[in-house]
């Protein structure tokens, strides 16, 4: 059983990363494998609407996107962590949910059945709101997807600033504990 934690922030060390860090930390406490993938650096370009994955699992466009795809088929919890960006998630997390959604929905809804959730971070406001977008992509996507002691919102802007929100931190500590249970009720 694995849970992978995508951290779609830009800058490595962030709070996004802490932050997902920390959820890992919980699930792997209970006994489930987990691996942390950063986005920054990687090239992850927007959907083009060619409907090549309408016919076959596969997406054309010669980046980093496919492994990526790939570790997400194979987990068994996948956690999608971002940043507010104007009051919405990266355009990179966007466009690997985009990418990676449509090629599993068109194949089979190869993400049904999966654990997962947002976490989300950003200095003053737009969490709620790029939460429900995040949430949006879980929802159709068919996962199953736990709740935690508050939403999955937390306040940070320079780098470790996310390790002064107590709150925050334990709702996200929270939500990985209710991730590994759901994994392992629905795998054991
Ligand atoms: C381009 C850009 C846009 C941002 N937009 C918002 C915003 O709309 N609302 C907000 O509260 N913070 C905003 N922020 C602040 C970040 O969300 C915040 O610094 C966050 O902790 C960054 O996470 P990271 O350390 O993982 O990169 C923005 C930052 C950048 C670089």
């Amino acid at each position: 059983m694995k849970a992978i934690g995508i951290v779609g922030s830009p800058r490595k060390g962030g709070n996004t990363e802490i932050l997902t860090n920390h959820t890992l930390k919980a699930i792997e406490e209970e006994g489930i494998d987990t691996e942390i993938i950063r986005l920054a650096g990687l090239d992850i370009r927007p959907c083009n609407a060619c409907m090549v994955c309408k016919k076959e699992e596969r997406c054309p466009i010669d980046d980093d996107l496919w492994p990526l795809y790939t570790q997400m088929k194979a987990a068994e919890a996948i956690i999608l962590a971002s940043p507010v960006y104007f009051g919405s998630a990266t355009a990179t997390i966007k466009a690997l949910m985009d990418r990676a959604g449509y090629i599993a929905l068109n194949n089979g809804r190869l993400f049904a059945g999966k654990v997962g959730g947002p976490l989300v971070i950003a200095r003053r406001a737009g969490q709620n709101f790029t939460f429900a977008q995040l949430m949006y992509w879980f929802h159709i996507s068919g996962f199953y997807m736990p709740g935690s002691t508050y939403w999955n919102v937390v306040f940070g802007r320079e780098k470790g600033e996310v390790n002064n929100d107590e709150e925050g931190l334990t709702t996200a500590w929270n939500f990985g504990k209710n991730i590994a249970l759901l994994v392992k009720k629905l795998n054991t």
